[in-house]
Formats: structure tokens, C-alpha cells, sequence
């Protein structure tokens, strides 16, 4: 209290010296009354600033992630803000436009890192003014056009993109693990008039080559001269091609909601489905690093493929948007991650799940903590790897994101609590309601009440989260397939003709507002991070001739993230279960993470009271034999199906097999 007064005096007498003119010139009568009032209003001012002191500790002991909270808010406030002038901007300043600006504001910082290769910002958009104009010449290109990329990670991939949204192009990102009649099919969803491939991937090629061609799609590789008739080489047309930039004429029709890309999900069944991608949902992954805390003197390293969103919109977009470097990798290994994160100082990482453990899996070493990573953004890392990975490498704030390509929600974890992928907060639940509500993963639908009504979970339990579809979040779809988009939209959830995106998956909220995944619902499952369409693999499966009926559900495998592909088959009447053929077709057609590891057969194939295909309780039975009947496989690598033995069981569950 005299503390307190002693202080109150200091500040009276301070203002006496400055007021003390004022005080000379005025009626020395009235000089005592007036420092009385003065008095009084000072004391009052303090005692209410000592308040506003108070109140933040009030706060943060009835919320202590108040600041972080409201942090983020306001930066969700101001990415908001952001948009809406990007969107009034005549013309509608895009993030090539971004890109364009960093070019100007640091042409000589590094943009890209590659192997041996490096690109500056200035050298990235002039290289990719060559492109453009190569594509433009050669393949007519105009606004407005679609053109397939089928490219692994490296620059070309970022070049030919930059390129094509020079010209007001859309660019359809293929997967370049897909072959054949996946391949065809995921072009045929974008209606691509041209195809720009890889030069390591012209094998893919030449197999669809007659269907591209009998579609009269023009095909360009990069490379130099090509001898197959109906495949042009590239790389020498843009040698030849001017560097100038070109006019902002050629894309002055596209607007922010102007589709900008398709980015391919195997989604909930089926084969893949082209996500429709617009320039403002480019703009709103893109901010995901700056929310995170990435500056503008971050390094990220980028290994994670760039035809999927987390590679290409919050990885490469976000860095536009940053305006940092790039480190590019083709694929993801364990053992050169640290390595390349010490030769090229990089501060920033991504992951999906899996990858945290197989990092925190390597055998540990001397300078497991020497390095500049500061960052990791990603998601799907589980509680206890996420604890692990801390504990080795250092103090690393690990930010897990949650959304899908299509889905018109998302969350962050900006706390960095262990284990939730994200967290809730007051003003993001106004903007985008979202609710968690009751699913029965038997009949695999919502609940509904008596009115028809799906019913809300209480806080702790497990939902399927459903967000409202609406202008802010709008749900865009997928291309040429109404029957999936309309499936994932789920109507009168709470009162009669709303509108809401069924997300497929099941998460829980707990009492401080953290979200934690519980499981991914429907006939997809997740192994390596990549989803698997069950039917997709089925499909493939009934190509066999031995098999008849074929049913496809994910597996959990102790110390293994997401599930790994098993198949219950019903044979052919009289027929064995031919191991070798089953083998080299899977092999052949599907990607590794796709292939079932299991296999059981059965005499008939479960169906619920709906018809569908039982998978839960088969899921749940596993493929361990000491507790099934029916004969069951196991696909060893390099070998093909061989019968499954109790010792393979234990080496699996015991960890001495690696999945
Ligand atoms: C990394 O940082 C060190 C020291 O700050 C510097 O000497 C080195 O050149 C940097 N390496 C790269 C690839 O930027």
C-alpha cells in the first residue's frame, strides 16, 4: 500500500511540474480544491488500471490457453481480412501474384533446392516464363484450359505449375503412382486437352498412350527428343522459348473462386476422386504456415509428394506465401532426413503420422539433436511418438493440422498439447459450425432421434464430425461424380433442410476444447499415410479367377499407425485359393500400401441387414490364426501369399516383422 502511494505521488507530482505555468497563472485560493479533485482522479485511475493489471490472471486461471486463444483468433481474424481484400482486388490478387512479389522484393534468395540444382526466385519465374510460353506455343494453350501433370517431386513440378497459372490454366495433379486403368481414370475425371509428364515416368505413359491418344489429348515429356510416335519432348522447346514475363491479359477472367486445381483423394470408395481446388482455398491452406509460426527466414523441407495437399498446398503454397526456401526432395528416407535438415539449415518439416515414427524408429546417434529444426507441421502423429520424437530430437514445436483436401473444415493445434489435432476455439466454431454427432459404425450412418434429427455427443464421447456446408464454407465437390459428392453431404441434422459435410471421421472433444482423432469410418482406411479405397482393391481383387466375392477392410497391427489392408474372399465353387496369381495381380495393379497383407477365406462373405459388407467385426476379428477357423495368408515381401503361421503372427505383433 505505500508502495502504492509513493508511486500515486510521483505521478501527481510529475504532472504538478507540467501543468506548474498553468498552475502559477490560476487563483491561489482554488490551487488546494483542484489538487484534491486531481488526487481523487488519479488514485481512481489507478485502481482501475491495477484492475486491468489483475484481470488477464483472472482469466488465464479460468482458461489457461486464453492469450493463445485469442491469438489465434486474431489471426484467423486477420487471415479473413486478407482474403476479402485479396477477393475486392481488380484483378484478384492471386497467390501467383504472391509469388510475383517475392519475386521483386528478394529475386536472389534461394526458392528452390534440388539434389545439385538451385533456383532463385528470379530464376523460378523466368524459367517458368519459358515453359509457359513453350506450352503455349506448342499446345495452344488458353485461359481456362486443364492440363495433367504427371510428375515426380522436383522443380519442373513447381515450374510447369507456375507456368500454367501464367496462362489462366487449371492444373490436375495425377498421382504418379497410378498406372493404367486408375491413370486413365483420374485423367478422364479433368477432361485434360494435354498431359505434361515426367522423364522417369514415360513407361506410365506409353501403357495409356492409345487411350490418351484416341482422345486426341497431346502428350509432352520432359525431356529431349522422343522417338515414340505421339509423345513430344519438352525440355528442348522451352530451351528455345523466350524468358520475358508474360501479360496478366492472358488470366485477367480468372477470379477467386476460378477453379485452380485438382487434387486427387481416394476419399470413401472407389476409385480416385478429383477434389475441386479454388484460388481462395489455395489462399486459406497456404496461411496455414504463417498461423504456425513459420517466418520468412524458415527453411522448409519438402519430401512429401506434390500432388497431394499437405506437399503442394500447405507445403509449397504456404512457402509462396512466406516467401521462403525450399528443400525438395524426391521421396521420403529415414536415414538422409536429418542429414539434408543439417546440409540446407532447415528450420521447417512436415509429417504425416507414420513418418514421425519411422524417424523416431532409426537407431538413435550422437547428433540426433544437432540440428535447426524448429518447426513440424502435419498430422496424424500419435501421443506416443509425438512424446518420443520430443524426447530425441530436441525441443521442436510439432503443430498438428486437421482437414481434408475437400472438406470445407479444419482445425489447429496451435497450444501444441500432445496427441489432439487440434484445438476448439469460440470464434472459429461462429464462423464454421461444426458439431460431433452420434454414428452407429454397424449400420455406419448417423443416429437420429425420433424427429429424424441426428443427436450431438456430450462432451468426452466419440461422433462423427459433421461441418455446415455454406458461403464461407462451402463444400466445391469432386469432378464428373455427383453420386460421391451428393453421399458426403448429410441433411436435416438439426433442424429440417440443413446442409452438412459428413467428414468420415470420428473424433472426440474433451472438457478444455482439445479434438482427438478416433477413427476414420466408411469403407476407407489409412496405412503410410495414403488412403486405401477398399472397394478400389476389391475391384482388382475379383480380376483373379479363383475368386468370387471379395471383401476389404483395414486391419489394426500393434505399433502401427492407421490399419493395414486384409481381404475375406469366397472362392469359386470347386477352386483353391491361388496364392501366386492373387500375388502378381495385386502387384501389378495396386500400389504397395494398397495390397492386402492378409487374406482369409471364407466358406460366405458377411453382409449386414443393408447389404453391405460386413467389415467392423471382421476388422475387429483381426488375422490372428489361434482365434479364427478360416484359413488365412499372409503376403511376404518379395514372395507372395504364404499360409499364415502363429510364429508370423507373434513376429508381426512382437515387432520383429516390419509392415
Ligand atoms: C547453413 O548455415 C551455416 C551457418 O549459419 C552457413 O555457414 C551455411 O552456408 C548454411 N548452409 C546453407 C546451405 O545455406
Amino acid at each position: 500500500m505505500r508502495k502504492l502511494y509513493k508511486v500515486q505521488e510521483a505521478w501527481t507530482k510529475s504532472i504538478q511540474l507540467l501543468y506548474a505555468d498553468a498552475f502559477r497563472t490560476s487563483s491561489a485560493a482554488r490551487v488546494p480544491l483542484f489538487f484534491f479533485c486531481f488526487r481523487m482522479i488519479a488514485y481512481i485511475l489507478y485502481t482501475a488500471l491495477a484492475g486491468l493489471a489483475l484481470l488477464p490472471l483472472f482469466l488465464y486461471l479460468r482458461n489457461p490457453y486464453i492469450f493463445k486463444d485469442l491469438n489465434h483468433a486474431v489471426a484467423r481474424i486477420k487471415m479473413g481480412l486478407r482474403i476479402s481484400k485479396f477477393k475486392k482486388n481488380k484483378p484478384f490478387y492471386s497467390l501467383l501474384d504472391c509469388f510475383l512479389d517475392q519475386v521483386v522484393r528478394q529475386p536472389h534468395k534461394k526458392f528452390l533446392l534440388f539434389e545439385e540444382n538451385s533456383y532463385t526466385y528470379s530464376q523460378a519465374d523466368k524459367e517458368s516464363n519459358k515453359v509457359a510460353r513453350a506450352l503455349s506455343t506448342h499446345a495452344h494453350l488458353k485461359e481456362g484450359d486443364t492440363v495433367a501433370l504427371l510428375l515426380g517431386n522436383e522443380p519442373h513440378f513447381v515450374l510447369v505449375w507456375l507456368a500454367l497459372t501464367k496462362l489462366g490454366c487449371i492444373s490436375s495433379l495425377l498421382n504418379c503412382n497410378l498406372r493404367s486403368k486408375s491413370l486413365l481414370h483420374c485423367f478422364s475425371c479433368c477432361e485434360a486437352k494435354v498431359l505434361v509428364a515426367g522423364a522417369d515416368l514415360r513407361e506410365a505413359v506409353e501403357e495409356v498412350l492409345p487411350s490418351l491418344n484416341q482422345q486426341g489429348v497431346r502428350v509432352f515429356i520432359l525431356g529431349e527428343g522422343c522417338d515414340v510416335e505421339g509423345i513430344e519432348s519438352l525440355s528442348d522447346k522451352i530451351q528455345q522459348a523466350s524468358d520475358e514475363p508474360l501479360s496478366p491479359k492472358m488470366r485477367a477472367n480468372v477470379h477467386i473462386k476460378s477453379l485452380a486445381l485438382y487434387i486427387y483423394t481416394s476419399g470413401t470408395t472407389g476409385l480416385p476422386k478429383a477434389a475441386l481446388i479454388n484460388h481462395q482455398r489455395l489462399w486459406l491452406v497456404s496461411f496455414l504456415q504463417l498461423l504456425n509460426g513459420v517466418r520468412s527466414d524458415d527453411v522448409i523441407y519438402m519430401y512429401l509428394p506434390l500432388y497431394h495437399t499437405s506437399g503442394f498446398l500447405l507445403g509449397l503454397c504456404g512457402a509462396i506465401e512466406r516467401g521462403i526456401t525450399v528443400v525438395l526432395r524426391r521421396k521420403f528416407s529415414a536415414s538422409h532426413f536429418w542429414n539434408d535438415c543439417r546440409k540446407y539449415n532447415v528450420t521447417v518439416i512436415q509429417y504425416i503420422g507414420e513418418i514421425m515414427r519411422y524417424l523416431c524408429n532409426t537407431p538413435k546417434r550422437d547428433n540426433d539433436r544437432d540440428h535447426k529444426v524448429r518447426v513440424a507441421l502435419g498430422s496424424g502423429i500419435r501421443a506416443d511418438t509425438w512424446a518420443d520424437f520430443l524426447q530425441r530430437f530436441g525441443d521442436i514445436r510439432i503443430r498438428e493440422c486437421y482437414g481434408a483436401t475437400e472438406g470445407n473444415i479444419g482445425f489447429v493445434n496451435y497450444v501444441g498439447k500432445v496427441g489432439a489435432i487440434g484445438k476448439e476455439n469460440f470464434l472459429h466454431k461462429m464462423a464454421c459450425p461444426y458439431a460431433l454427432i452420434r454414428y452407429d459404425t454397424e449400420k455406419e450412418e448417423p443416429v437420429r432421434d425420433s424427429r429424424g434429427f441426428c443427436i450431438e455427443v456430450p462432451r468426452g464421447d466419440t461422433g462423427l464430425l459433421v461441418a455446415k456446408i455454406g458461403e464461407r464454407n462451402p463444400f466445391n465437390g469432386y469432378a464428373k461424380n455427383t453420386q460421391q459428392t451428393e453421399k458426403k453431404k448429410v441433411r436435416d441434422v438439426f433442424v429440417k433442410g440443413d446442409l452438412y459435410l459428413n467428414s468420415g471421421d470420428l473424433l472426440k472433444i474433451d472438457d478444455e476444447g482439445f479434438l482427438f482423432f478416433q477413427d476414420r469410418i466408411g469403407d476407407t482406411f489409412r496405412w503410410k499415410g495414403e488412403n486405401v479405397a477398399t472397394t478400389e482393391v476389391a475391384d482388382h481383387l475379383l480380376m483373379v479367377d479363383c475368386i468370387e466375392e471379395a471383401n476389404v477392410y483395414g486391419v489394426k497391427v500393434p505399433g502401427h499407425e492407421g490399419r493395414i489392408g486384409m481381404a475375406a474372399l469366397k472362392l469359386k465353387e470347386n477352386m483353391d485359393f491361388d496364392g501366386k496369381a492373387t500375388y502378381q495381380h495385386v502387384k501389378n495393379y495396386l500400389p504397395s500400401y494398397a495390397r492386402p497383407r492378409f487374406i482369409r477365406i471364407q466358406d460366405a462373405l458377411v453382409i449386414t441387414g443393408t447389404f453391405k459388407q460386413m467389415k467392423v467385426k471382421l476388422a475387429e476379428e483381426g488375422f490372428n490364426p489361434a482365434t479364427t477357423m478360416d484359413p488365412l495368408f499372409y503376403l511376404e515381401d518379395n514372395k507372395g501369399y504364404v499360409p499364415m503361421t502363429q510364429e508370423i503372427f507373434d513376429s508381426i505383433t512382437e515387432g520383429r516383422i516390419r509392415l
